[in-house]
C-alpha cells in the first residue's frame, strides 16, 4: 500500500492530493468525482474521444503527431488498435504527461482469440459449452491483457436471423436463450474474476441494438421491427449481458424505426442506463456518430454530436464529432455540463475499476506478455473448444458399405485430401481473429490428417480448385487423386473473408466451382466425407443429398487441423449442434425454429394452404436449429413431470432418462422447448428454454432433471411487460428444434 501512495504522490501531485492522501477509502465514484472536479471542460471532451492507430502485428502504431500531441495535451481518453506491449506503453507514456495524467484506455477486437485463435463465435456457440466458452474468453483475455490491452469490443451478441449477413460468424446465432447464456459466458470470461484483476480486460456488449436484423441482411442497413420482437429476441443477449456485469456497451450503425442507434435515447437512456441500470460507458460503433449526416439525420457533425451525447452515447469512436463539437455545444448551452460529468465519470470509473489510475503501465510487462501468448496450454483449450464446435451434419455408409461412414480408422491405406482449404493455414483463422502472421503457429487439416494416420497410410492430396474462381483445370488432377485412395475428404466452404463485417452475400453457395469439384470427384464412386469451412450457414444441397459424411468445420482457428482430425479418426465424437437454421434456399430466408403461430400452420410440406408455404420448396430447413449428430446414439424416455399443474409461485421438476445406446463414448445436448398454446399475444410454436450437455459412455443411462418456474412461462405481452398467463403449455424435449423425443402437457393456473 506504501508504495502505491509513494508511486502515486511522483505520479501527480493533484490527482495525489485529492484520490489518495486524503487516506480515506473512496469509491471509485468518489475517485472519478474528484478527478472531474479538476479537469477542465476540453479535458472532459477529451476523455469521450477515442482514436484508432495504424494498427498492424508487427508495423508502427501511429504517425499521427497531431493523435501524440493531443495525447499529451491530455485530449484522449482511448486508443483502439494499438497493438502490443510495446506501442500501448510508448503511448501510455505520453498520457503521463499530459496535465492530469489520466491514463489512456486501450480497445481491440479481440473476438475469437488473441494470438491463439480459438474458433468462430458462431462456431463456438455450436458447443452449445458454456464453460468451453467462457475459458476461451477467458484465454483472450489473458493474452489481450498481457498484450497491453485493457478492453475487447466483444463479445457481439446480435441475434442474428439471416445467414446472408456476414456478420452472424460474430454471434451466437437465431435464439435468444442460447443467445443470452453465451453472451453472458462471454462476459465473464473476458472480465475474469473481475475487473483490476490483471488479467481482465472489459467486456463491450454490441452493436446495441438489432444490428443483426438488417433489412435483407445487408450490412450497416436499416432495422425496422415491432417493440415485441426487440424486447422477445434482440434485447434480452444485452440484458443478460448487462446484468453479467459487461463494463461498456457499443451502439450500432443501424437505425432502429429511423432512429440511429447511437442517438436512440430510448435504447441507451431509457432501457440501458434506465431500466437496465447500466453502471459503464457506452462507445459509439466506427465513425457511427458521423455517420448519421449520412443517415440524414443529423445536419453536420455538430449536429450528429448533440443528439448523440444527450441520448446516452459516452465516447465517439474515430467520428471526431465529440472532439470538434462539445466544448462549443456546452459553450451554447445546447448540452449540459452534467451531460459531459456523467459520461465522463462513468469512463473514469472504469479506468479506477482496471487499476490504471494506480499503475497506469500495469499492463506493460513484455516478458508476460511474450509468456502469456505462447503458452502451449492455450492451444490445448484451443483444439478442445475446436472439437467441441465442429457439428456432424451427416453420416450414412458409403455406398455398398454397411457402417457409417465415420469415424475413419487410422489405418486406412491410401486417403485422398482435396480442396482449396486442405493446405491452407490462413483460413482456418476466420475472419476477426488478429492475422498473426507466422503460420507455423496454425495446424492445417493436411497436417492434422497426416499426424493421425498410422505409418503404413498415406496422405494424398490435391488443390482441385481454388476457392473463388472458375477455374476447373485442376479437376483432372484431384479425380485422378481420388481414385488411388480409399476414401476421399474434400474440403471446401467460403474464404475466411467472406463472413464478417461489410461481407453480406446475396448468394451463401460454396463459391466458385467447389460444388462442381464435389461431384467431379464423387463420380470416381469413393467413399468421401466433406468438410464445410464457413462463418454461418451456408447452402449446398447437391452435397447434403448425396455426399455420406458431412463435418461443418467453420473457421476453428489455429488448431483447426488437429480438431478436425480428431474427429474425423474418432478420438473426439463429435457433439455440435447447429446455433441456426440453414435454409435450403436464399429465398427461404429468413427462415428460424421460434416463428410465430400463423392462422394456418403446417407441419407436412404436403399442407400447401397452410403457413404461407412456398409452392417450389419444403417449409423445413435445410439442418434445423439445434441439429447435429453423433457417432452413438442416444434414447429419451420416461419423461416425468412432478406435476400437471402450477401457479405462478410453483415448480416443476421434469425428468426423463437418456441412455447412449450406440458404441462410442460421447455427448448429447438435450434441450428443452416450451410451446404456450394460448396468450393474450401469437406465441413462438416453440422457443428453447434449457439444455444440458451430458456425457454419457456407451451404455450408459443417467436421469436428467430441469425445472420449470414462472420466469420460463413469461413472456412480453402488449403493453411490453414481462408477465405470465394462465394456460397450457407443451413441454417438448429433444436432440434438435425438429427431433422432438419426448412432450407432455402441464398448466399454468
Ligand atoms: C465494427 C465494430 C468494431 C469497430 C472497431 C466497427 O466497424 O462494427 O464491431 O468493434 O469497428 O474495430
Amino acid at each position: 500500500m506504501f508504495s502505491k501512495i509513494f508511486y502515486l504522490c511522483a505520479f501527480s501531485v493533484s490527482i495525489f492530493q485529492v484520490v489518495v492522501c486524503t487516506g480515506q477509502k473512496k469509491t471509485f465514484k468518489e475517485k472519478a468525482d474528484s478527478v472531474l472536479r479538476l479537469m477542465t471542460l476540453e479535458e472532459k471532451v477529451g476523455q469521450m474521444n477515442q482514436y484508432s492507430g495504424n494498427w498492424a502485428h508487427t508495423g508502427p502504431i501511429t504517425e499521427d503527431d497531431n493523435k501524440l500531441k493531443e495525447i499529451k495535451e491530455g485530449k484522449l481518453g482511448s486508443m483502439l488498435n494499438i497493438n502490443g506491449v510495446q506501442h500501448t506503453t510508448e503511448l501510455q507514456q505520453l498520457a503521463m504527461q499530459s496535465r492530469l495524467k489520466i491514463p489512456l484506455l486501450f480497445g481491440q477486437d479481440v473476438i475469437h482469440g488473441y494470438r491463439t485463435t480459438f474458433p468462430i463465435p458462431l462456431g463456438e456457440a455450436a458447443s452449445w459449452d458454456l464453460k468451453a466458452i467462457e475459458q476461451s474468453a477467458r484465454i483472450a483475455a489473458t493474452e489481450a491483457a498481457a498484450a497491453g490491452i485493457h478492453w475487447t469490443f466483444a463479445p457481439m451478441v446480435d441475434i442474428a436471423r439471416d445467414p446472408r449477413w456476414g456478420r452472424v460468424m460474430e454471434g451466437a446465432g437465431e435464439d435468444p436463450y442460447l443467445g443470452s447464456l453465451i453472451a453472458t459466458a462471454r462476459v465473464k470470461g473476458f472480465q475474469g474474476k473481475g475487473l483490476g484483476n490483471i488479467d481482465a480486460v472489459m467486456a463491450c456488449a454490441k452493436h446495441f441494438a438489432a444490428y443483426g436484423a438488417a433489412i435483407g441482411g445487408r450490412d450497416y442497413n436499416s432495422v425496422d421491427m415491432s417493440d415485441h420482437t426487440l424486447w422477445e429476441i434482440y434485447l434480452p443477449p444485452f440484458k443478460a449481458a448487462c446484468e453479467a456485469g459487461a463494463a461498456t456497451f457499443m451502439n450500432s450503425f443501424n437505425d432502429l424505426n429511423g432512429i440511429p442507434a447511437s442517438a436512440n435515447a430510448y435504447l441507451q437512456k431509457t432501457i440501458l442506463k434506465g431500466k437496465w441500470k447500466f453502471k459503464g460507458f457506452v462507445v459509439s460503433d466506427w465513425g457511427s456518430i458521423g455517420e448519421m449526416v449520412k443517415h440524414g439525420f443529423a445536419k453536420n457533425n455538430y449536429e450528429a454530436a448533440l443528439t448523440a451525447v444527450n441520448a446516452g452515447n459516452d465516447m465517439d469512436m474515430e467520428s471526431r464529432a465529440y472532439k470538434d463539437n462539445l466544448v462549443k455545444l456546452v459553450k451554447e448551452g445546447k448540452v449540459q455540463v452534467s451531460t459531459i460529468n456523467e459520461a465522463v465519470k462513468r469512463i473514469l470509473v472504469k479506468k479506477f475499476e482496471m487499476g490504471l489510475f494506480d499503475d497506469p503501465y500495469r499492463f506493460s510487462n513484455e516478458q508476460r506478455e511474450q509468456r502469456e501468448i505462447s503458452d502451449p496450454e492455450h492451444r490445448k483449450i484451443g483444439r478442445s473448444v475446436a472439437q467441441k464446435s465442429i457439428v456432424l451434419l451427416k453420416n450414412d455408409p458409403a455406398s455398398g458399405q454397411q457402417n457409417n461412414l465415420l469415424p475413419l480408422s487410422k489405418n486406412i491405406k491410401t486417403v485422398a485430401l482435396i480442396g482449396p482449404f486442405a493446405k491452407s493455414k490462413l483460413e482456418m483463422l476466420g475472419f476477426w481473429s488478429t492475422g498473426w502472421p507466422d503460420s507455423d503457429y496454425i495446424v492445417s487439416q493436411y497436417d492434422g490428417i497426416l499426424k493421425k494416420l498410422s505409418k503404413s497410410s498415406q496422405l494424398l492430396y490435391s488443390r482441385g480448385a481454388n476457392i473463388d474462381d472458375t477455374i476447373t483445370s485442376g479437376f483432372a488432377e484431384a479425380v485422378a487423386t481420388a481414385r488411388q485412395a480409399d476414401v476421399v475428404i474434400v474440403s471446401v466452404g467460403e474464404k475466411s473473408d467472406m463472413s464478417g463485417e461489410a461481407k453480406s452475400r446475396s448468394s451463401i453457395r460454396f463459391t466458385g466451382v467447389q460444388e462442381e469439384l464435389v461431384k467431379a470427384v464423387y463420380a470416381t464412386g469413393k467413399p468421401m466425407v466433406v468438410l464445410v469451412n464457413a462463418g454461418r450457414p451456408l447452402i449446398f444441397n447437391w452435397t447434403a443429398d448425396n455426399v455420406p459424411a458431412i463435418l461443418y468445420t467453420w473457421w476453428l482457428g489455429s488448431e483447426a487441423g488437429d480438431a478436425i482430425a480428431d474427429v474425423l479418426f474418432g478420438d473426439y465424437n463429435p457433439s455440435g449442434k447447429l446455433p441456426m437454421s440453414f435454409p435450403r434456399s436464399e429465398g427461404q430466408i429468413p427462415i428460424y425454429y421460434n416463428h410465430l403461430k400463423t392462422g394456418r400452420p403446417a407441419e407436412n410440406d404436403s399442407d400447401r394452404f397452410y403457413r404461407s408455404a412456398y409452392i417450389d420448396l419444403s417449409i423445413h430447413p435445410k439442418f434445423p436449429f439445434g441439429y447435429g449428430l453423433s457417432y452413438t446414439t442416444f434414447k429419451y424416455e420416461d419423461l416425468q413431470l412432478s406435476t400437471s399443474k402450477i401457479n405462478n409461485a410453483g415448480t416443476i421438476d421434469v425428468s426423463f432418462k437418456l441412455s447412449n445406446t450406440g458404441k462410442y463414448d460421447g455427448e448429447e445436448v438435450v434441450q428443452l422447448y416450451l410451446h404456450d398454446e394460448f396468450a393474450s399475444v401469437v406465441r413462438p410454436v416453440k422457443e428453447l428454454k434449457d439444455f444440458k450437455k451430458v456425457f454419457l459412455k456407451a451404455g450408459e443411462s443417467k436421469v436428467l432433471h430441469f425445472k420449470i418456474d414462472k420466469q420460463k412461462l413469461s413472456f412480453y405481452n402488449q403493453h411490453l411487460e414481462w408477465t405470465t398467463e394462465p394456460g397450457t403449455f407443451e413441454l417438448m424435449i429433444g436432440s434438435s428444434s425438429d427431433d422432438i423425443r419426448l412432450k407432455k402437457n402441464f398448466e399454468l393456473i
